[in-house]
């Protein structure tokens, strides 16, 4: 039996899921677009440099704005996307961070996720972000065939990621970096090679994204023309089956669709949290935040446009474009897909509060059946490995 003081000490460090609070920072600014991205984001002038000054204390103010809404809640992570964030100033990161700790506050072992690109200019600035408070660094490698780096239009060689990394390694003890593959002309054996060569790096984290064709890119318009031949369902469904019993053999356990970790120590907090639906404040051009206030999730948007989020947050201390409340129809059609991506799924109930009486037993009988859904506990959502592959299809047949 546990005393009563061990006790509460046990449930304090429980963290229960309506405790957890993430912030997300979009920086908006890259040195060159990749073709293949659609993320909120805008290249530099390099006659122009950024203000860092007027950037850290408008990205300060706006988390501001946010604060109360944590209502007592403390962060358990941050994460600096984008763009480039390893184009921020270190001191502007800083800013960000001691104005988190000291507004909201930090539960201890906070993962504090900075992404970093591996060009020069972002790899001098590592130890700057440790002793910013960044713990977890995330490397855009994307692949470590130079003939691919150059058709994805990066700005970094392959010597140059792997200089990078080693940096990196130098400042920091938890490191990711993400590859995309099934890309055009890729075949399964080049990949094999590839990806065996990524993880003889030992990452103790690696994202692994299948190159998709987003509407408005480059590589859409290349796609429509027939000048790139993007891989088709099967081909795709094929890598990754192919992809993730490699990295388990390899001992990478993939605890999301596309994460995988050396061990559950490595698994991302903050990509968790988003998983499990769970709240987070946006903050900076473009980006979403999910918030609980008095029973009900609200969703927030900030303005993407940099010059025009800047002017809204100096003039309104804050450049919220949208906040809606989300219905329990709407948290349903997103908790479902992020759920349903956790390989050990969710249990019933988790979906059960955000959306009391939507989720049909009958339709996730039938998935059980088909043999979508792990069979083995009525209780909870799992998806196995025939239905990781069409996760969306599923979680729009249940709402259905
Ligand atoms: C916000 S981006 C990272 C930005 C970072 N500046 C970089 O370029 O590495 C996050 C990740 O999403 C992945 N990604 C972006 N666009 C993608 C696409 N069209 N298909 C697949 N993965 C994509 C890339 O692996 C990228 O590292």
């Amino acid at each position: 039996m546990l005393s009563a003081s061990l006790w509460l000490l046990a449930s304090e460090m429980l963290e229960p899921d309506q405790f957890r609070l993430g912030l997300y920072v979009h920086w908006p600014f890259c040195q060159k677009r990749c073709p293949y991205c659609d993320f909120n984001v805008h290249e530099l002038d390099p006659d122009q440099p950024t203000d860092q000054a007027q950037w850290a204390s408008a990205l300060c103010t706006e988390l501001l704005h946010f604060a109360p809404l944590a209502q007592g809640r403390r962060l358990t992570s941050i994460f600096f996307g984008g763009g480039t964030p390893s184009l921020m100033a270190p001191e502007t990161v800083e800013a960000i961070i001691d104005t988190a700790r000291q507004e909201i506050g930090f539960l201890n072992d906070i993962e504090i996720t900075l992404e970093a690109n591996p060009t020069s200019a972002g790899a001098e600035r590592f130890a700057g972000y440790r002793a910013a408070g960044v713990n977890r660094l995330s490397l855009g490698i994307q692949s470590l065939r130079a003939e691919a780096l150059l058709a994805l239009g990066r700005q970094h060689s392959v010597d140059e990621a792997l200089a990078a990394l080693e940096l990196a390694r130098a400042a920091f003890d938890n490191i990711s970096f993400d590859l995309m593959y099934a890309r055009p002309r890729q075949d399964q054996v080049a990949w094999a090679e590839e990806l065996d060569q990524a993880l003889a790096l030992r990452p103790n984290h690696i994202s692994l994204y299948q190159l998709t064709i987003e509407p408005n890119t480059i590589f859409e318009q290349l796609a429509r023309k027939g000048i790139i031949r993007p891989k088709d369902d099967d081909e795709t469904a094929d890598f990754y089956q192919w992809t993730r019993a490699r990295l388990i053999a390899a001992g990478y356990a993939g605890y999301e669709v596309s994460n995988h970790a050396e061990n559950p120590a490595f698994e991302s907090a903050h990509n968790r949290l988003y998983w499990a639906y769970q709240d987070y404040i946006g903050i900076g051009p473009g980006a979403h935040g999910r918030l609980t206030t008095e029973g009900t999730k609200i969703a927030t948007r900030q303005h993407r446009a940099p010059s025009v989020w800047l002017k809204h947050v100096a003039t309104q201390g804050h450049a919220t474009v949208t906040k809606d409340r989300l219905d329990p129809q709407q948290r349903l059609a997103e908790a479902l897909p992020f759920g349903l991506r956790l390989t050990e799924g969710l249990p019933f109930t988790h979906f059960e509060a955000l959306a009391p009486g939507l989720l049909s037993r009958g339709k996730l009988e039938a998935l059980r059946a088909e043999g979508y859904l792990a069979d083995d506990k009525d209780d909870w959502l799992q998806v196995t490995g025939a239905g990781r592959p069409v996760i969306d299809a599923l979680a729009g047949y249940i709402q259905s």
